[in-house]
């Protein structure tokens, strides 16, 4: 055997919404760009496009409303048990509107990355896009970072600017722009991890 070869990378994409990043990343595993493949995709919004965009692609969706459950724990517990039904070693996190809790990152540590649409430490939270064109501060960027319990606030794996000239142009264009550079960004700091692992299964 190859010892050099990675192994294969069984991910799990968390999303709420529309779900171009989780879109990006199961295309390019199933094209081979990224070594995983997307064993499941977690949603906690019934309404949100990613999940027939998910399931038009031929991956597992679940979909578990937070209200369904008695706190922040048992909602977590449910997603981890799918989790390990699924066989799950890696999380990608792709607009997914939640903060993690205790069972989650106990249960997968500095296995779980998100992206972010600002340069982390600037304009954490929701809106990031809007709030750098609020300030008038044309450097936006993209973020994949760890996730703890924070906002926004894990270890920074991988950041690229993006330097917006015009900020009077519509949100929605520069969004698009930002969008891009999301996709290239998640599908390539994921394969420079995973390319880390080694074929030991402690590893992963
Ligand atoms: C992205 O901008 C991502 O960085 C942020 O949420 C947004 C999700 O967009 N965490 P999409 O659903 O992947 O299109």
């Amino acid at each position: 055997m190859n010892d050099i070869v990675p192994p294969f990378v069984n991910l799990a994409v968390f999303a709420s919404g529309n779900g171009s990043n989780a879109v990006a990343l199961i295309r390019a595993a199933q094209s081979g760009i990224l070594a995983a493949k997307i064993v499941v995709l977690i949603c906690d919004r019934p309404a949100a496009p990613v999940i027939e965009k998910a399931a038009a692609l031929a991956v597992p969706v679940h979909v578990l409303p937070r209200e369904e459950y008695a706190d922040k724990a048992a909602h977590e517990q449910a997603i981890l048990n799918i989790l390990r039904q699924h066989k799950t070693d890696f999380i990608a996190l792709a607009g997914y509107m939640r903060l993690l809790g205790t069972v989650l990152l106990r249960a997968f540590p500095q296995k779980i990355v998100n992206i972010h649409p600002s340069l982390l430490p600037k304009y954490k939270g929701l809106n990031a896009i809007e709030q750098a064109v609020s300030q008038g501060d044309p450097e936006l960027g993209v973020t994949i970072h760890y996730v703890d319990a924070g906002m926004d606030s894990g270890e920074i794996i991988a950041q690229q600017k993006v330097y917006i000239a015009d900020l009077s142009q519509p949100l929605t264009a520069i969004e698009a722009q930002i969008h891009r550079i999301e996709h290239e960004l998640y599908i390539q700091t994921l394969q420079k991890i995973f390319s880390t692992f080694s074929h030991s299964s402690s590893q992963l």
